[in-house]
């Protein structure tokens, strides 16, 4: 859900300021949903609700179409079962416009995705009146399973080919439509290959955990741009048209999605409904099920936590307990994000390394406390003596203060501000 607020208020003020001249349309290259801990062909329940309120998010405000990604299998699955598949279309009916050309049920409990969709807008301005129609293709890469294989069956759906299928469906697209966008989650190498190989394309946008903001590139007819893998920029693609309306150019640019753009309150109300809602789904299922077994209980883990640490070395305890980090997880739980795993592992100690795993369970680990900087120190503590916890600087900083998170991060001033 990061960003809908701000993106919402940025098409709406974009709609506005072009007097609602240009014709708009919403497309997503993929990886909307999370997968996380898919397990046992079950996603946890608050992985469910998550995903559940991303649908809704682009039912109510209208997404014209998604690429279907590896990475969205294990929700789509869900979503896509035949079983009481109309009843979720009319309560989300963006459901119907999440799109794979290569992507097919493995059995006959679920229905296939649409290999393509006609989007048409109306041109009022180059040629008044005019209708366009766009065709979208949308095409995954397989999961991978190591830098060079590719996964071709996952979460109860076969993974075809890439170039096999594009080969086949686009030429099928472009004859029920005036321009051809494949909407693609793979590598930068394969949608390249991708563009080359087939001519009727004229847009291909890529996704697929990338940071590239580059121009636009061109391959043959196609013009590839990439997609942010992060929520915090909106990708814009313009297309200028002759009066004939063919294309004479495509130019991106990357919106930021920061402080400068004032919320949607509408779209803002829907996010903090959704936190609420996976928060307490969250603790529910924390509640039914407390300490994964996987993860060696808190007497057992490697971490003793700050308090212990204090009764040695009061000093440096007074010093961290006035830093922002020993108040990281207040900071989650004013987000209602303190639930969140994709946010909790840099606001706490050992996550993921036997420290830190809910609120619930080993709450003396919440927030980024002296372990989390000088490693576990039950040893230390049974058998105190110089040489432990050497920390290296700043490498061992931003792990957590990385680019997204910490942009403004510099050893030498943040340093002196927590130095004990
Ligand atoms: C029972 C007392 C005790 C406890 C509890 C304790 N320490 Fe220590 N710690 C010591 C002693 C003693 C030294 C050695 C100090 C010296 O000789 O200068 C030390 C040294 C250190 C050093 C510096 C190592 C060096 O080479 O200079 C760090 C860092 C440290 N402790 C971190 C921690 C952390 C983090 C915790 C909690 C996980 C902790 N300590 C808990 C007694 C303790
Ligand atoms: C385990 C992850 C993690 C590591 C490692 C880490 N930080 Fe942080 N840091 C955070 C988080 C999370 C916050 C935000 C805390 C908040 O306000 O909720 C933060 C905030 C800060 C702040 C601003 C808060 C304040 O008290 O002024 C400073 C300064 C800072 N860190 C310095 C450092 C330095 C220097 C290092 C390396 C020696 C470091 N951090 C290592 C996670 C980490
Ligand atoms: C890769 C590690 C990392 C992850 C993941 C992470 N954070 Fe943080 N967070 C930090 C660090 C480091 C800071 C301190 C930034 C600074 O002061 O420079 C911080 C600061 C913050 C702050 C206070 C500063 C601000 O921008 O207002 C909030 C709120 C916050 N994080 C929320 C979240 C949420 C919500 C998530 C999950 C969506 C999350 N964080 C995920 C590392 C992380
Ligand atoms: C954000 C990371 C971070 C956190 C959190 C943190 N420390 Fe440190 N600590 C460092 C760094 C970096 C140094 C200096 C370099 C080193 O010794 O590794 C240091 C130094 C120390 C020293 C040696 C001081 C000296 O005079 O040589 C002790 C003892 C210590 N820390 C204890 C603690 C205790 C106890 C806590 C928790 C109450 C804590 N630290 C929390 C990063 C951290």
């Amino acid at each position: 859900m990061g960003g809908l607020a701000r993106r919402v208020s940025y098409i709406k003020a974009f709609q506005h300021r072009s007097n609602m001249e240009v014709p708009t349309l919403f497309v997503d290259a993929g990886n909307l949903f999370t997968d996380d801990r898919f397990a046992g062909d079950h996603l946890p329940a608050e992985v469910m609700t998550k995903n559940q309120w991303v649908v809704k998010g682009y039912s109510d405000f209208h997404q014209d179409v998604a690429n279907i990604s590896f990475n969205d299998l294990p929700y789509i699955a869900e979503l896509f079962k035949k079983d009481g598949y109309e009843k979720r279309l009319q309560e989300y009916p963006f459901i119907d416009r999440l799109i794979s050309a290569n992507l097919e049920p493995a059995d006959d409990t679920r229905r296939a995705p649409q290999p393509y969709l006609i989007r048409e807008v109306t041109l009022s301005r180059t040629a008044p009146g005019k209708k366009l129609r766009i065709a979208f293709v949308g095409l995954t890469e397989g999961k991978p399973t190591s830098p060079n294989q590719h996964e071709s069956l996952y979460a109860g759906f076969r993974i075809n080919d890439v170039f096999e299928t594009a080969k086949r469906v686009i030429p099928e697209a472009k004859k029920k439509a005036d321009m051809v966008v494949v909407l693609a989650y793979m590598s930068q190498d394969m949608a390249q290959r991708l563009a080359s190989e087939n001519p009727d394309i004229d847009t291909l946008i890529v996704a697929r955990q990338m940071s590239l903001m580059n121009d636009p590139e061109h391959f043959g007819r196609a013009t590839i741009t990439y997609a942010f893998n992060q929520t915090k920029y909106l990708g814009e693609l313009r297309y200028y048209l002759r009066s004939d309306s063919t294309i004479e150019n495509q130019i991106n640019r990357y919106v930021a999605l920061d402080a400068d753009l004032p919320d949607d309150p509408q779209a803002s109300e829907i996010v903090t409904a959704a936190h609420n809602d996976f928060t307490n789904v969250q603790k529910a299922s924390m509640d039914a099920n407390p300490a994964p077994a996987a993860q060696p209980a808190s007497q057992d883990s490697p971490f003793v936590g700050a308090s212990t640490c204090m009764n040695c070395h009061a000093t440096q305890y007074a010093v961290w307990e006035k830093s922002g980090h020993a108040h990281a997880m207040a900071t989650l739980e004013r987000k209602s994000q303190q639930f969140d795993n994709e946010c909790v592992r840099c606001h706490v100690v050992g996550f993921n390394k036997g420290g830190f795993q809910s609120l619930i369970s080993t709450p003396q680990l919440a927030n980024v406390q002296c372990e989390a900087c000088h490693g576990p120190g039950r040893e230390h503590v049974a058998a105190p003596a110089k040489g432990f916890g050497f920390m290296a600087t700043p490498t061992g900083c931003v792990q957590c203060h990385t680019l997204t998170n910490s942009p403004d991060f510099n050893f030498a001033t943040y340093w002196p501000k927590i130095k004990h």
